[in-house]
């Protein structure tokens, strides 16, 4: 296959790293549905980095997909209101392939979805929108991406990337692709059902885990000790698993799971510990609520009209990514208990319906309690003086994170 042109739909965390790494080796075009994004990178994009090799167009246009050979998909696959999965998207982009695609093309899914939806859910609608036969006339393959947010560490061409082909022959060209962008190298996976539950898998791992960790960290804190302290000593057994409690949000471990807890639902099979933990970890939000009101309760400060300061929005910590928080919920509950609520987070622009304050260590403004919320680095270096200052009567700092040696509760 000589002249390949790649397209990718879908341009956010997951599709403009990957426009980039291939627009070093291959000509792109970026397509999104969301003019103003492609607005945006149109200029700021093309200015910075444009490759000096090889193509690249951002459109929002839709028959300029009718220039590629291979396309990328790498559209958000969310949750419905129930938490089932929400493939509308993946649909439609799929569809729109599907008008485009012609004789030897190859249609690459990377968006996060159950093991057979790349097989029986989207190649279905690509057979019958093109006429063209599976595996015979057009191919797919499924990569999918482990990128995480924030986390330097863990860029696209750091991390192997697993990838898996329809034929034989098609896994090979595929992971000939992505090798060139992955100086971490690839794993060819022996079909596009595995590479598809192993992404899965990799997210449940965590989230059961953490599940783990969180009851524990309920039932320790009922007994008056500190679960980072039991862990400290537990992990110096030399094959403990480092897990920590905390908040799950985002848009993989709080997601993932219910994709495939919603397949084997249909297979008949129960998702027990699955399921099971997702209730746990949703939980949370819950836990600190009623931890923060019992705290305020004993140090009897009124909670009605009582000053809260929450600082970290984010669902993780040193990035801009606020999706499926759960620091949200505990905001809305405070909210529905009248309870005063103001937020600091140095990554988060003050586009939410929440009060978001600037920097509050340079305010005179003095709160009941305070709730270190997300381990940003901006808020490791504060001392117990700052957070004295900025408390009403006797500091009270409830430390979700375990950042602090002064705090008056951790989880
Ligand atoms: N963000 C991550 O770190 C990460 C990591 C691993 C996997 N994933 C998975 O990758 C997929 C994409 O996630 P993301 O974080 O990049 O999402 P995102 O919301 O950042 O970006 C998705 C983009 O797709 C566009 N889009 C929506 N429908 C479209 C359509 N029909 N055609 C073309 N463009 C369309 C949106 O406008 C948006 O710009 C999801 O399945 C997600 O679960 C994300």
């Amino acid at each position: 296959m000589s002249n390949n042109k790649i397209a990718i739909l879908g341009l956010g965390y997951v599709g403009l790293p990957l426009l980039q790494a291939f627009s070093r080796f291959y000509d792109v075009i970026g397509f999104d549905i969301n003019t103003n994004r492609i607005k945006d990178l149109q200029t700021s994009f093309t200015k910075n980095t444009k490759s000096e090799l090889n193509d690249v167009v951002f459109t929002a246009k839709k028959n300029k997909l009718s220039d590629a050979n291979i396309y990328i998909i790498t559209v958000p696959t969310p949750l419905n209101e129930d938490n089932s999965p929400d493939l509308s998207k993946i649909k439609s982009a799929t569809e729109l392939v599907a008008k485009y695609l012609n004789e030897g093309n190859i249609v690459i899914y990377e968006s996060t979805v159950y093991p057979g939806v790349t097989e029986d859910f989207c190649v279905p609608i690509l057979e019958k929108i093109s006429k063209l036969n599976y595996n015979q006339e057009f191919y797919c393959g499924y990569s999918p991406e482990r990128i995480s947010p924030g986390d330097d560490r863990f860029t696209l061409n750091k991390m192997i990337k697993i990838t898996s082909g329809s034929s034989p022959k098609v896994a090979d060209f595929i992971d000939n692709m992505y090798k060139k962008i992955v100086d971490a190298g690839t794993y060819k996976a022996s079909s596009i059902k595995v590479a598809e539950a192993a992404k899965v898998v990799e997210n449940i791992q965590r989230d059961v885990n953490i599940a783990l960790i969180n009851e524990l960290a309920i039932i320790f804190d009922g007994m008056d000790l500190n679960t980072n302290e039991i862990l400290e000593a537990a992990e110096t057994k030399s094959n403990f698993i480092p897990f920590k409690p905390g908040l799950v949000g985002g848009h993989c471990i709080s997601v993932d799971p219910y994709y495939l807890s919603y397949k084997s639902k249909k297979l008949g099979v129960n998702a027990d510990i699955i399921n099971v933990s997702r209730k746990i970890n949703d939980n949370m939000s819950n836990f600190i609520v009623e931890k923060t009101i019992k705290i305020l309760n004993k140090k009897k400060i009124n909670i009605i009209n009582s000053n809260i300061l929450i600082l970290g929005y984010t669902f993780k910590e040193n990035c801009a990514d606020t999706r499926n928080t759960k620091v949200k919920d505990i905001i809305s509950q405070f909210i529905k208990k009248k309870i005063n609520v103001e937020i600091f987070d140095p990554y988060v622009e003050n586009n939410h319906d929440f009060n978001f304050i600037e920097n509050p260590f340079f305010n005179k403004k003095k709160y009941d309690c305070i709730i270190a919320a997300v381990s940003h680095d901006h808020f490791k270096n504060y001392k117990v003086d700052d957070f004295i200052k900025i408390s009403k009567g006797k500091l009270v700092l409830l430390d979700i994170k375990g950042m602090y040696n002064f705090s008056t509760w951790k989880l």
